[in-house]
């Protein structure tokens, strides 16, 4: 059994100015779970300033913090480094805004 990962998009001043709420759309289609919920292996919400603001958009992961988050395979890269098993979608089933990738 995996392991729940805790995922934490930040939400704070700086990292608000890279559009986090597009990072969470692409989390929670990833991960097939809503934002303020958990499964058994996901629990994925916002989270205030990591304190890290110039090396942002910032993810929390467990104890791990993702820097520069802005990248097109952020959740793949979480996923494959957490060890999950969760069956993941392609990146053309994300419809990324390329403006902001
Ligand atoms: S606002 Fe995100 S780390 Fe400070």
């Amino acid at each position: 059994m995996t392991k729940q990962k805790n995922i934490r998009v930040c939400c704070g001043r700086n990292c608000s100015r890279e559009n986090p709420e597009r990072l969470m759309e692409i989390l929670e289609e990833h991960f097939k779970t809503p934002r303020g919920t958990a499964t058994p292996e996901v629990d994925l919400d916002f989270r205030s300033c990591t304190g890290y603001c110039e090396l942002g958009p910032n993810i929390v992961v467990d104890e791990k913090i993702y820097h520069h988050s802005k990248t097109k395979d952020i959740a793949e890269r979480i996923e494959k480094e957490t060890g999950s098993t969760i069956t993941k979608l392609s990146i053309d089933d994300l419809h990324l805004d390329e403006d902001l990738l």
